[in-house]
């Protein structure tokens, strides 16, 4: 995915786009690229690298000019260099377009207007765009625009401008966020809230088939027939603060830090005055839940991992089978859905393209679906039947952290839910299980109030190429979970498996330089953990147990402990994956990487 932002106002608009995209690195930094408006003609600076490349550049000759549009790139097609960076411009260089997305028939449209004449200069897809507005402008860029995007198949969201239109930017979407934000005499485009929170909280989000005509006193939307409309109005409550660093050296620390409050906001609410679970969100009769004999859940990386953990809870509270499948897989493997079938999906941004693409093969086959995700009005949000939102604020680092808690937080509320629907657990077993929730957040934060432990164990082992992480139970998605941060943004090779599969192949990787990280909070299967370790430590491993306070026997069996508070086991979730989160950090950090923005990858991922 991609980061885009459009200015047209009074201010120079440089400045503005290049403060945007700061906000907007996380979708992508590969490269990025301005494109000014001015004196009847485009100027496009571009630059490979972090978006500071870009900004030297720019800051050695500033231009003058008002309007502008911006991006940052995370590549698709073609390789990260300069040819290829957005903005891409016509063959006369009087139209610049930026995108976010793919254009799947592009190989299609480029031989057709390199035959018509046309020079392409770059490798990309989005060149395409350009190109074929030149060839359609006929003096009204809104028609140029509707029309181009008539012939593009695949999803996008685009900004152009033209140099004979120096007070206008026509922007459309297809797949892709792309929001307007409304100022006092200035307006502007972005694929993302926090690039114009500077300048305004109100924002019209596009819909699908919409082009809007951004000039500096007014925003015009019509949709793909060519018809008006008039798009609802959204004001944003969170301040920039909540997507700056407050003070932390990282985004990743700074939301590692947050989860308290994120787990907080997102139980609140969730028990009536009666002592019952409220979820009113499912927007199901209490017989449609009865009903339910199956659940899907789909989603990708870390929100995958979310799922594995409901899938544990809702099949032990709920009694209800659980199939967890990655969203890349779902839809290609003819699912068993049908209209007595919960579907969940999970996306904190709610634009990862593989599970939205779930989500519509889950309706088209009669599943009800569920969305959990954190990122109000996303694409998820609108093609769900219900939504539960995950209350945890931006998420700025590339690693997920506090959406996973908060995300496993919701999933506690909706396996709860059942359970009480279902009647498979009774108010009182469900009144326990919720006094020990809502201890969970002052818990974490007795886990984030002393991180020597946590800081030591990652100075031992910051320079090892490989590493093990294992449990059982709920502790396999939290295993797996720990794995996937300490690989993203540290590059040791990580890798999860439940403990008890361990002597079936992976314990041939086993030496002394292969540390092994254990979940080993309490649980019914603890015993045999602590015999896992043993089988690893005979080999050689040097072991990081990630155990429960008070448990002094399991220093004897390991190099290092880090403990977390206790509570019942199918809590100890988001406990147990808190030390994890942490010791990737820590590690990353002593390894000198950039953990917020990790080599090769993107926020979310809005391709497939
Ligand atoms: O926005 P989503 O939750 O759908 O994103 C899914 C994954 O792309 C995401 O969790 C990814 O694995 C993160 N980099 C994990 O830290």
């Amino acid at each position: 995915m991609c980061g885009i932002v459009g200015y047209v106002g009074p201010k120079r608009a440089s400045d503005i786009l290049l403060a945007g995209l700061a906000s907007l690195e996380y979708r992508g930094y590969d490269s990025a690229g301005i494109a000014i408006a001015e004196e009847g003609r485009v100027d496009v600076t571009r630059r490979v690298g972090k978006l500071a490349n870009l900004s030297a550049a720019v800051a050695a000759d500033p231009p003058a000019g008002v309007i502008g549009i911006g991006h940052t790139r995370w590549a698709t097609h073609g390789r990260p260099n300069e040819e290829n960076a957005h903005p891409h411009t016509d063959c006369a260089g009087r139209i610049a377009v930026v995108h976010n997305g793919i254009i799947e028939n592009y190989l299609e449209l480029r031989e057709e207007l390199v035959a018509a004449g046309h020079t392409f200069r770059s490798e990309t897809d989005t060149e395409t765009i350009a190109h074929l507005l030149e060839s359609l402008y006929e003096g009204d860029l809104t028609a140029a625009v509707a029309a181009a995007l008539r012939r593009l198949h695949g999803s996008y969201a685009i900004a152009v401008l033209h140099a004979d239109h120096p007070g206008t930017i026509v922007a459309a979407r297809l797949d892709s966020p792309l929001i307007i934000g409304v100022g006092e005499g200035e307006n502007l485009v972005a694929s993302d809230i926090p690039a114009v929170l500077r300048h305004t909280r109100e924002i019209l989000v596009l819909e699908d088939g919409e082009v809007a005509t951004v000039d500096a006193n007014s925003v015009t939307v019509v949709d793909r027939d060519g018809a008006p409309v008039v798009s609802e109005r959204m004001h944003i409550e969170w301040d920039l603060d909540a997507a700056e660093k407050g003070g932390y050296e990282d985004f990743m620390l700074k939301e590692i830090h947050e989860q308290p409050r994120a787990l907080r906001e997102t139980l609140r609410g969730r028990v009536g005055d009666d002592g019952l679970i409220q979820l009113s969100e499912l927007d199901m009769t209490d017989e449609q839940v009865r009903s339910i004999d199956r659940v899907f859940i789909t989603a990708c990386g870390t929100s995958f991992h979310a799922g594995l953990v409901a899938k544990t809870l809702i099949e032990t509270w709920a009694r209800i089978p659980v199939e967890v499948v990655v969203s890349s897989e779902f839809r290609y493997r003819d699912p068993l859905v049908d209209d007595r079938t919960l579907v969940v999906a999970i996306t904190q941004s709610g634009e990862t393209a593989d599970t939205l693409a779930g989500v519509r093969e889950a309706r088209q086959r009669g599943g009800k679906v569920i969305a959990i995700t954190n990122v109000v009005g996303s694409r998820v949000t609108r093609e769900s039947d219900g939504v539960i939102y995950t209350h945890a604020g931006p998420e700025i680092g590339v690693a997920a952290t506090k959406t996973f808690t908060a995300q496993i937080a919701a999933l506690y509320v909706l396996a709860l839910y059942l359970a009480q629907t279902r009647g498979t657990l009774d108010r009182e077993q469900i009144g326990g299980i919720w006094a020990h929730l809502q201890d969970v957040p002052g818990h974490v934060e007795t886990i984030l109030s002393d991180l020597s432990a946590v800081q030591e164990c990652a100075a031992v082992y910051k320079d090892r190429y490989s590493s093990l992480f294992l449990g059982r139970g709920i502790g396999v998605p939290v295993a797996m979970e720990g794995a996937l941060k300490l690989k993203e943004i540290s590059y040791i090779h990580a890798e999860a498996y439940a403990a008890g599969e361990m002597k079936h192949g992976p314990i041939a990787l086993i030496t002394s330089e292969v540390p092994v990280v254990v979940v080993a909070t309490a649980s019914d299967t603890y015993e045999k953990v602590v015999s896992n370790i043993q089988e690893v430590r005979a080999r050689g491993a040097e072991v990081i147990s990630v155990a429960t306070q008070d448990d002094h026997d399991i220093a004897k069996h390991s190099e290092h402990v880090l403990y977390v508070p206790e509570v019942p086991e199918l809590l100890s979730a988001i406990l147990a994956v808190v030390p994890l989160q942490l010791l990737a950090y820590y590690i990353a950090k002593y390894r000198g990487c950039n953990v917020d923005q990790p080599r090769n990858l993107a926020k979310s991922v809005t391709v497939e």
